[in-house]
């Protein structure tokens, strides 16, 4: 048995959170494996809609079993709030989701960090979630951090403290004022949420469960144009996003994963800062927004908008070994006359199919024009039902990519999904 892995393919929010969930009846094991509350994966059915940050969106299937994996950085505030939605949801988390002793804790100095740095950056702001994302991988890497596994040892008061302080000293060096004590209640409360759940040695338990046949799917976060190494740095997030931070996050080899599924929009979002060749500052990006609600789901801040770059895709294509792909909010072109994609990216006149070194160059996009189909499509869950010109547009991307789109997303609702043959 190998392990299924879902990645996004552009700057996040592409549907990972409504793809797993669809899928997660064929698994048994849903498993995050990087990233953390920066994340915000939306789910809905039967009239519900949720957004999960730390949990794996396998969570409401009662039957499937989540892991938090070892590569994941997890803020006992927000987790701690996660779980009480749930609970209210009438899904009783404990049952069904255990933790990596190996996952790093992201404390509230962390956070004070994450501001600051932003803060002293001024006008090259990377438009981080403020989440404490990059301070808390920096200790990971720095060899200085906090891990899940710690909390149960008799020293932990000694480790967060002596932590604290060295964040402290850091934050002296920045001109803003920091309150660290204010958020220290919650994060202890959030602590004894944590220490409610299973604990576990991921890596054994997911090669385990592998020996045992069980079928599992490993969830990412964010998307392959964030990645650490190989996103538009240094406008990224701190882990690794592609395929291979799977192995590095669950503690996985790399010859036990299967498909790879790869998650793009019919368009392209990115929230934050950052170059994004395709973007629009039209009425057209404005419509893309409009009638894809672009309203980020863990900051709510408006995402910007743009066509399709198919030079990005065909990067990460490659990149991640994409085995298929799916493609989500095509119902959000219903009303376009056109609809484009990039297909090159011209550069001081020269046209290339590569992504440059340094994307935050003048890039002008080549761009191949389809005929939009002008008719709604979130009803429909079947191909033959699909539009003639929605079907062109998909071909093209998968002749032009050399992977076959699987899976159709028609709509937010778990029941708006068509799997083609
Ligand atoms: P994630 O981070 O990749 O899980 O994506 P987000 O949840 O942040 O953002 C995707 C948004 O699009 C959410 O509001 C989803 O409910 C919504 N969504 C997902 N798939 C579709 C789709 O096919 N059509 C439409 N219209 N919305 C979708
Ligand atoms: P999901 O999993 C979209 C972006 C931030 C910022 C950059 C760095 O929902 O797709 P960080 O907080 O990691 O320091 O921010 O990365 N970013 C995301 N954008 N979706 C996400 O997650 C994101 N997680 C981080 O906006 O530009
Ligand atoms: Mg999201």
């Amino acid at each position: 048995m190998k392990v299924d892995v879902l990645l996004g393919l552009q700057w996040g929010d592409e549907g990972k959170g409504k793809v797993v969930d669809v899928l997660t009846p064929d698994y048994d094991v849903i498993a995050r494996f990087q990233g953390g509350p920066n994340a915000g994966h939306s789910l809905e059915f039967h009239e519900i809609k949720h957004v999960l940050h730390t949990i794996p969106s396998g969570i409401f299937h009662e039957s499937s079993i989540n892991i938090i994996g070892s590569g994941v950085v997890i803020d006992p505030i927000i987790f701690a709030q996660e779980i009480e939605s749930l609970r209210e949801l009438g899904v009783e988390p404990t049952k069904n989701l255990s933790i990596s002793k190996k996952a790093h804790l992201i404390m509230p100095s962390h956070r004070e960090l994450d501001a600051a740095s932003e803060a002293s950056k001024g006008k090259s702001k990377i438009g981080s979630t403020l989440k404490g994302i990059g301070p808390t991988y920096m200790d990971k890497t720095g060899r200085n951090g906090l891990r899940v596994g710690n909390v149960i040892g008799p020293d932990f008061m000694e480790r967060y403290n002596q932590l604290k302080n060295k964040h402290k000293n850091i934050l002296k060096q920045y001109d803003y004022s920091a309150n660290i004590e204010q958020h220290e209640k919650a994060w202890f409360a959030g602590i004894e949420v944590l220490k409610q759940f299973k604990l576990i040695d991921s890596e054994y338990e997911v090669n385990n469960y592998l020996k045992e046949e069980y079928k599992i799917l490993a969830e990412g976060a964010q998307g392959s144009l964030l990645d650490i190494d190989f996103g538009s740095y240094p406008f990224v997030t701190s882990s690794n996003t592609i395929c291979a931070g799977a192995c590095i996050g669950l503690g996985l080899a790399p010859s036990a994963i299967g498909s790879v599924f790869g998650i793009f929009k019919a368009y392209c979002t990115r929230v934050g800062a950052g170059p994004f060749p395709t973007e629009l500052f039209d009425e057209v990006g404005q419509k893309l927004r409009d009638e894809g609600k672009e309203y980020g789901s863990t900051t709510g801040r408006p995402r910007r908008c743009g066509w399709l770059d198919l030079v990005a895709l065909k990067y990460v294509v490659m990149i991640n070994g994409i085995t298929n792909l799916i493609m989500t909010k095509a119902d959000v072109l219903d009303t376009f006359d056109t609809i484009k994609i990039a297909t090159a990216y011209r550069i001081d006149g020269v046209e290339t199919q590569e992504m440059p070194f340094d994307i935050d160059v003048e890039m002008e996009p080549v761009y191949k024009e389809f005929k939009g189909w002008k008719s709604s499509i979130t009803d429909m869950r079947s191909e033959e039902e699909l539009p003639a010109e929605l079907l062109d547009f998909i071909r093209y991307i998968e002749t032009e990519t050399g992977v076959p789109v699987s899976i159709v997303s028609v709509g937010p609702d778990r029941d708006a999904t068509i799997i083609r043959k």
